[in-house]
């Protein structure tokens, strides 16, 4: 389902802007060894008509990046507004003219054990990210016998690099059993999220989502959505557990997240969601999310950071 990734000539490392290949770190680093790194997924989307690059909520990312730092007993962390503006001088460098997916990684460096809590060392890539044909099309999930992090065992609003081998066993297994896609529930049995999206249902015209105690990432995406719902279509949004029942009685149903954005959902375990098309509110609000974040649509301009009609990043 992947669409084909073309890297970059750039890359960010350590402060510095580098060529592609030269970003690399030793094999005896902590974060090589224990997966002692966290990172953030962002969007910029590109806007045709301003000949402008927008990046997506960064301020709330960079915030979600402290926060990460900080449960992982980080030694140093760089402040926002530094890598707000090595974000934003990696992607003028590369001078991208379309939608990027951009990574910022902060792990720990150095040849450590596994409770080494420095030197940090930060990377940024941004990637060339078309949207893709299934968030037209929708895919079909299963859900998972691997059971989604419990937050008692590894930080889940946390977005630790290690985390995410229990996503990865949930993709694999989808993958092997002919699904696009992974759902996975929670200790308690109920319906918590996708190895790298959380996840939503329109049931009788209601959107539900599990709630941020469901053993799912504090998702900025599904706060957008929320917000987006009540303001543009008088839609609430319960916020509480889904039985595994009631995935096979919702009308329509989407992952939602920075890489994923809005992706239909049409089957579950094979059943179909509705009558196995994309639903009506999903694409009403695909079609919101993009004006938005594409600022086709001026509400909500501080989730925006302009690319490259200014020098500096607003303190992020
Ligand atoms: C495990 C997990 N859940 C949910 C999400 C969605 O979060 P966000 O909307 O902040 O990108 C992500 C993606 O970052 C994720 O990795």
């Amino acid at each position: 389902m992947d669409d084909a990734k073309k890297m970059p000539k750039y890359l960010h490392l350590n402060g510095k802007v580098v060529p592609y290949e030269d970003a690399k770190i030793h094999i005896l680093s902590p974060c090589v060894k224990y997966g002692a790194g966290v990172f953030e997924g962002i969007r910029g989307y590109w806007n045709d008509q301003q000949e402008e690059m927008y990046v997506f909520r960064l301020a709330e990312h960079l915030d979600r990046l402290q926060y990460s730092m900080k449960v992982m007993r980080y030694d140093e962390v760089y402040s926002n507004e530094q890598m707000a503006n090595w974000t934003l001088e990696l992607i003028r460098a590369n001078n991208f003219r379309e939608t990027v997916h951009i990574r910022l990684m902060t792990y720990v460096d150095g040849a450590g054990e596994q409770n080494s809590t420095g030197p940090i060392g930060i990377a940024i890539s941004a990637i060339a990210r078309p949207i893709p044909k299934k968030l037209s099309e929708g895919v079909s999930a299963g859900v998972s016998s691997w059971v989604r992090l419990a937050d008692n065992a590894m930080p889940v609003r946390v977005k630790c690099n290690a985390n995410y081998q229990n996503g990865r066993l949930a993709s694999i297994e989808a993958k092997l059993n002919k699904y696009d896609a992974s759902l996975m529930m929670n200790a308690r049995g109920t319906v918590a999220e996708g190895p790298g999206m959380c996840f939503f249902a329109i049931r009788n015209g209601k959107p539900i989502t599990p709630p941020v105690t469901g053993s799912i990432l504090e998702s900025i995406t599904r706060d957008t959505l929320i917000r987006l719902m009540g303001e543009y279509m008088s839609l609430e949004t319960e916020e509480r557990e889904i039985d595994r029942s009631e995935l096979y009685a919702c009308d329509e149903a989407f992952y939602c997240g920075t890489g994923w954005e809005i992706t239909p959902v049409t089957s579950i375990d094979r059943a179909p969601v509705g009558d196995g098309k994309v639903g009506a509110i999903t694409k009403k609000l695909q079609d919101l999310y993009f004006k938005v974040a594409k600022g086709e649509i001026g509400d909500h301009a501080p989730w925006r950071t302009p690319v490259y009609k200014r020098p500096n990043a607003r303190a992020a």
